[in-house]
Order: structure tokens, then C-alpha cells, then sequence
């Protein structure tokens, strides 16, 4: 007798708050428009006044920030889950001042390679600015020497910072492509753009940093403005989604070929933790079930803008005359046709900070990690192993032919042994079984199963093979796995 089917279900109730742990003392952070939290309107924004005004900043801040937002981003929420300030930009500092907590280098519109590769090429005039990520590295080493001294104080303070490297090189392919490029032209920018990331990541190791985070691009073929620049009669050419195929392909292949350069990083500093943000899954999934998330209004039409299929018009951008504000951006994803809105971020952040959208994952660095002094868990920190509880539940289930195993973890097994135990036995088949099954588990689950969160642990594009480490991220996990036979 063949087994048929067999599903995995994981599911995870939050029953303690565990990020009251502070486990960085401060964050550093490289980047473009997705994390410039006011350098670029500190500069001048001579490209884009319109962020210095509302409706820029209207939902959270109430004002405009520089945050190519309606509120917070990404590294907003980053902040907040740690317990940290939000991360003032580099050119609010005055002479000589420092900020203890980290310092945000991210200018909008910035770019992976040196500006001067956009003005060789005849392109440079579209730049919005020139603090291209080696002016915002030259920032950083400025800095350091206010931060500390000698290479051990360094080190000492770098080990509890958290330096998050884009996201960038959206902007260069944007630019790019905005002045005609084709996708096969673009191809070939791709491993110098990622050899730009992985430098400047590299340096910032040098430098002392030992956990960082490196963003992958978004879906831009779900993005309002490249919808509306690269609109097409062809119905071949769109997703079942909306989204633009070969655009979105282009996302990934630079995530691809940044994923295995990162692989390269990590052997060769086996002492440091490199994260790999998967902006493109979260996006992606976003996009699929943007109900199951509350973007009620729709994930690719911009809240913010000037009217057309997408909401998006340059010649009214949202801020400039012509263009209007939705009522309700927290049920929308893109704000202004090219950057999200705060809800989009958050559900971004919450994805690398809890799992499934980073790995290995953000949360459990530590525990992973360095496995030192700093790892406390309010009532533990004493290094024994505890076990809180384990359940093990088997059913039988005569009637649909199945024998449902129900494992509960809870917080304290999960964050001491729980990866051990459940990564060596159980979780092992599950990750085969869940490997062969999608398809009949998505048509079943929507049936008998709609209950289930399924969908935060399947990448639609395919089973997630990130789904066991997903769910040992989390405080209190709950696997079921369903035997069909
Ligand atoms: C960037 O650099 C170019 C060439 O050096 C210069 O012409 C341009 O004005 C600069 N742009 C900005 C925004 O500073
Ligand atoms: C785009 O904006 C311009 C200027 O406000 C306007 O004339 C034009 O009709 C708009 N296009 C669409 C498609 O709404």
C-alpha cells in the first residue's frame, strides 16, 4: 500500500513576547529609498522635493521624515522589535556628534555602483544623487572613529550591532531599464551590481561588523510604475497575479546570483552570520493573497499618484499637483507606484525578524551564534538546557484515512533544544514529505483546512524550503503533519 498524500502544516501562536530581549545595542544600515530613514531630503532632494511634504509620513509620523513612505519602513520595525531608537540618518548628525544606537547611511535613489559608472554611460543626469553605497561606506569609516578606538573596542562594539546592507541595486537597474535598457542588457549588470553589494559587505567586515543582513531586490514586475512604463497588449507577458513575468524573473536572477555570492561570504568568514533577506518572497506573497493580509485595496495599484490602470502618472507623482491620496493606505502595498506603503513594510519586517523571509533566520541569530553572556531569556540565561514541555499527540483519524501527528514545542524547548531535536527526526520528513505533495495539499487544504494559515508556510512558487527553519523561529510552534494512506 502506497502513501498518496501527505501534507505538512505548521502554525504558530505567539504566546509569549520574546523579542523584549534586547540582543543588539545598535543598528547600522546601508541603502537606498526602502531604508533612507531622511539623508536624502537632508541632501537637498533637489529630484524629489515632494518627499519633504505630506502626504509623505501622513499615517505614522504625521509628517514627512524623508521616509519615501506614509509611515515607518522596514528598519522602523527592525528598530522597534529590539527595543532601539529609530535610527537617525548620517547627515542629522551634527560635527562630530554620534549616536550610540547606529546611524542610517541609506540615501533614496542611491546606487550599488559609483555613480560615475551612470555618468560614463551618458545616464548620469537621471541619478536622483551621487552617495552611491561606496560615499555611504566612506560615511560609515568617518563615523567609526567616533564610535571607538582601538581594534578591540571595536570589535567588542560591532559585535552587538546589526548592519543591514540595502536594501541596493534596485535603483541601478532602475535606472537602467527607465532609459530603455533591455532585460538582456541588464543581465550583464547583474554580477557587477552583486559584486558591489558583496564588497561593500565584505569592508563592513573588516570594519568588525559580525551580523548582517543583505536584502535581495523586490518583484518589480509587480511594481505600479514598471506596470505602467512597460504595459503591454500581450496577456502572455503578465502572471496570473498581474505581474510582469519577465521583470519579475530579472528580480531573481539578481537574488540568485547575490545568494550564492553570499554563500562565498560565509566560508569565508565562517565567524560571521550573513542573512539573506528574501524581499522578493515576502513581496510575492503579498501580491498572491494580498485578502489574507489585509491589502484589501489591492497590492500593485499605488495608493498615492496621478490616475491610470495603476494609479501611477509621471507627470503627477504622488505629492504633485494632479495627483490624489487614497483613505485608507493601510489596505494598499505600494504607496507611490515605485515604494511600499508602511503596511507593506511592516508585513516585510515581521517576516525577516520572526521567519519565514530571512535566512537563517534573524531572531535565532543569537541563539545560534555566539552563544554568549548576552542571551537571556528574562528567567533563564543560565545555559542549561530546559525543557518546558513537549507534546506529542498522535491521532487517528479512521474516517479521512489519516493519522495526524501533532507536535507542540513550546518557547523555552524551541530556543534551547528544540532546533536539535526537531530539526534531526521529525522535521527531516517533513521537509521530504511536504516536497512532493503541493498541489494536492493546496486543493484540499482550501477545502477541508481553510483554518490553516497555510499560506505562511508554502511559497507559492513552490513548496518554501525555508519552512522548518521558518517554524523554529517562531516562540511557540505547533507542527502537524497529515499521513494520508
Ligand atoms: C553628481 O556628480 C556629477 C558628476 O560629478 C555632477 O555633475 C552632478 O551634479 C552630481 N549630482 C548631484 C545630485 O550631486
Ligand atoms: C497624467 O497626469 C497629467 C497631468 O496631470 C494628465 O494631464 C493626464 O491626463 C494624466 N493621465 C492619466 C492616464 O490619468
Amino acid at each position: 500500500m502506497s502513501v498518496l498524500f501527505l501534507l505538512a502544516f505548521c502554525f504558530i501562536r505567539t504566546v509569549s513576547s520574546s523579542t523584549s530581549t534586547q540582543r543588539y545595542d545598535s543598528i547600522y544600515s546601508f541603502g537606498d529609498s526602502l531604508a533612507d530613514t531622511g539623508n536624502f531630503l537632508l541632501s537637498g532632494a533637489l529630484a524629489f522635493p515632494v518627499i519633504g511634504k505630506l502626504p509623505y509620513g501622513e499615517t505614522f509620523f504625521r509628517q514627512a521624515t524623508g521616509r519615501c513612505s506614509n509611515g515607518r519602513l522596514v528598519i522602523d520595525f527592525v528598530a522597534e522589535a529590539y527595543g532601539l531608537p529609530y535610527v537617525p540618518p548620517y547627515l542629522a548628525l551634527g560635527k562630530g556628534q554620534t549616536s550610540k544606537h547606529g546611524v542610517n547611511f541609506a540615501v533614496a535613489g542611491a546606487t550599488a555602483l559609483d555613480a560615475k559608472v551612470f555618468y560614463d554611460k551618458g545616464i548620469g543626469h537621471i541619478m536622483w544623487t551621487n552617495d552611491s553605497l561606496s560615499v555611504q561606506l566612506g560615511w560609515f569609516k568617518k563615523l567609526k572613529s567616533t564610535l571607538c578606538n582601538s581594534k578591540q573596542e571595536c570589535d567588542n562594539y560591532f559585535k552587538k550591532s546589526l548592519f543591514l546592507m540595502g536594501e541596493i541595486g534596485g535603483n541601478d537597474y532602475n535606472y537602467a531599464f527607465f532609459v530603455g535598457g533591455s532585460i538582456e542588457q541588464l543581465r550583464a549588470l547583474v554580477p557587477i551590481v552583486v559584486d558591489a553589494i558583496v564588497a561593500a559587505t565584505s569592508m563592513v567586515i573588516e570594519e568588525g561588523a559580525t551580523e548582517l543582513v543583505v536584502p535581495g531586490n523586490l518583484p518589480i514586475g509587480c511594481s505600479a510604475v514598471y506596470l505602467t512604463l512597460f504595459q503591454s497588449p500581450n496577456k502572455a507577458n503578465y502572471d496570473q497575479n498581474g505581474c510582469l513575468k519577465a521583470h519579475n524573473a530579472f528580480s531573481k536572477y539578481h537574488n540568485a546570483q547575490l545568494k550564492l555570492a553570499l554563500e562565498k561570504l560565509r566560508q569565508k568568514y565562517p565567524h560571521t552570520k550573513i542573512i539573506y533577506a528574501d524581499y522578493y518572497g515576502a513581496a510575492k506573497r503579498l501580491v498572491h493573497v494580498p485578502l489574507h493580509h489585509g491589502f484589501s485595496s489591492g497590492v500593485v495599484r499605488a495608493c498615492c499618484g496621478g490616475g491610470g490602470p495603476y494609479n501611477f502618472n509621471n507627470s503627477a507623482r504622488c505629492g504633485h499637483t494632479g495627483s490624489t491620496v487614497c483613505d485608507s493606505p493601510s489596505t494598499y502595498a505600494n504607496w507611490d507606484g515605485v515604494h511600499l506603503t508602511e503596511s507593506a513594510y511592516r508585513y516585510i519586517a515581521m517576516g525577516l525578524i520572526n521567519g519565514p523571509f530571512t535566512s537563517p533566520s534573524l531572531k535565532r541569530l543569537r541563539w545560534h551564534g555566539s552563544n554568549d553572556d548576552d542571551y537571556s531569556d528574562g528567567d533563564g540565561g543560565s545555559g542549561v538546557v530546559e525543557v518546558r514541555m513537549a507534546v506529542v499527540v498522535w491521532y487517528y483519524c479512521f474516517v479521512i484515512n489519516c493519522i495526524i501527528i501533532t507536535i507542540v514545542v513550546s518557547s523555552k524547548l524551541q530556543q534551547k533544544v528544540g532546533n536539535t531535536i526537531v530539526a534531526s527526526s521529525k522535521l527531516q520528513q517533513i521537509k521530504f514529505i511536504e516536497t512532493i505533495t503541493l498541489a494536492d495539499h493546496q486543493n484540499q487544504s482550501d477545502k477541508e483546512y481553510s483554518s490553516f494559515d497555510y499560506y505562511k508556510l508554502f511559497d507559492i512558487e513552490g513548496p518554501n524550503p525555508h519552512l522548518l527553519s521558518n517554524c523554529e523561529a517562531t516562540d511557540h510552534k505547533e507542527y502537524r503533519v497529515f499521513f494520508f494512506i
